[in-house]
């Protein structure tokens, strides 16, 4: 039996879905949206295996037989051109692009960002409150990702407000037309980026965009469509997975007996493990990009065709009980984590360390600064975006006390 990845009843509660399955089995058979028939991976081991084991499973559909690099008959223009993209392509061509951008990425970088960071959930929250409006999803989860992404990458005003349009578009509650309409859009956004690094590429700025603009990749630049990609891969895979991250663990913090007055109690450091340990619990991001068999062959008692295409169910790998004690159980102070919520291997996640710093800024801000924070509509009637892969509200209407 398929698992009913993007029903109310699922997303409202996974945790009972996805131990029944584990119970049963490690690997599911599942149809998904634009996918197809995939093959789940829902044991932690063997989800951790498949995603490091590039050698035998790749992300891009060319190098295991098909003719495009998602395995899809038809794809748009615009589209084909974003293919090129991190998660989209194996190495040599990911190491490439990913050495490219891992520094700015790393640690130490994103903890000189944090004061910026924080400044903005601040200036948001308070515009909130002013402004007399409540929710959260739109006032700051949304909103907080995108600042901070555009401040990192440098972006002029007019670009941001094209892109802008279209990120909206893409991610607007589970609305086709809007997805179509965005699509429709890219060729604009493509054309004002183009403009935007030649612009840098004569008048280097501050930011990341000049960064990649004049980076060397083995001796030569990045085609402006390796840059349009690069770029467009930072905000799809750094915006929706953050906002639903923050507005998850709100919830999470508000619902669970004691937990939002345990979480401020916490110094720094035990605040960061409290982040990881709600990502784990509630999965924002549920399942990883396929991955697809490069050859026949044997998978933990599987038989794999060439082609074969494998999802690994992030959200049931993290609460594998053969890893985590009291799995469905929230706990702040877990450690250690071995949770799969930034995925695993070559593909793990470029930007986890910002969106831990995001989404740690964001609750410092909510929690200490109002100490009645609560729900402003009954939690249980609250709707989830009905999309398999990512699970976020939409919407999360707080009162501020
Ligand atoms: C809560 C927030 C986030 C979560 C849960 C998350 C999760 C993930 C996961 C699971 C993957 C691996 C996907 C796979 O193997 O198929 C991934 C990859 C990636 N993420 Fe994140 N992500 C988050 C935020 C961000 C942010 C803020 C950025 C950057 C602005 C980002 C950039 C990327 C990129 C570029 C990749 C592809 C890396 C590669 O292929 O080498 N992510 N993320």
């Amino acid at each position: 039996m398929s698992l009913p990845l993007n029903s109310q009843a699922y997303l409202h509660a996974p945790h009972g879905f996805l131990t029944a399955a584990l119970d049963e089995r490690l690997f599911a058979d599942q149809r998904l949206p634009f996918l197809g028939r995939c093959t789940l991976v829902l044991g932690h081991a063997e989800c951790l295996e498949f995603l490091k084991d590039s050698e035998r499973f790749a992300v891009d559909a060319r190098n295991a037989g098909y003719n495009s690099p998602f395995g899809l008959k038809f794809l748009p223009e615009s589209l084909k051109v974003l293919s090129n993209n991190l998660l989209s392509l194996d190495d040599p061509d990911h190491l490439r692009l990913r050495r490219l951008v891992d520094q700015p990425f790393r640690r130490v970088s994103i903890d000189e960002l944090k004061p910026r960071i924080r400044h903005t959930c601040d200036r948001l929250v308070s515009e909130m409150v002013e402004a007399g409006e409540t929710d959260l999803v739109e006032g700051l989860c949304r909103q907080l990702p995108l600042l901070v992404i555009y401040d990192l990458l440098g972006f002029s005003p007019e670009v941001r407000e094209r892109l802008d349009a279209v990120l909206h578009g893409l991610t607007a509650t589970g609305n086709i037309f809007n997805v179509l309409r965005a699509v429709m859009k890219l060729g604009s956004v493509r054309k004002a980026l183009s403009e935007e690094f030649e612009r840098v590429r004569k008048e280097p700025g501050p930011g990341l965009v000049t960064d990649l603009v004049h980076a060397e990749a083995d001796g030569g630049r990045m085609s402006n469509d390796e840059l349009f990609a690069m770029v467009f891969v930072l905000f799809v895979a750094g915006h929706e997975t953050t906002k639903h991250l923050i507005s998850t663990a709100v919830y999470t913090l508000l619902r669970e007996s004691g937990a939002a007055d345990q979480y401020r109690a916490m110094d720094s450091d035990a605040r960061g493990v409290a982040v990881d340990e709600l990502l784990r619990y509630c999965a924002p991001v549920q399942m990883t990009k396929p991955r697809h068999a490069r050859q026949d062959m044997e998978f933990h008692g599987l038989s794999l065709k060439r082609g074969q295409r494998l999802v690994g169910l992030l959200a049931a790998a993290n609460i594998d009980k053969r890893v985590f004690e009291d799995a469905q159980k929230l706990d702040l102070k877990r450690r250690p984590n071995r949770h799969l919520g930034w995925g695993g291997g070559p593909h793990i996640c470029l930007g986890l360390h910002l969106a831990r710093a995001e989404a740690q800024a964001a609750l410092d801000s909510l929690f200490d600064r109002y100490p009645g924070l609560s729900f402003a509509t009954d939690p249980a009637s609250l709707k989830w975006i009905p999309r398999a892969g990512l699970r976020g509200l939409k919407q999360l209407p707080v009162r501020f006390g």
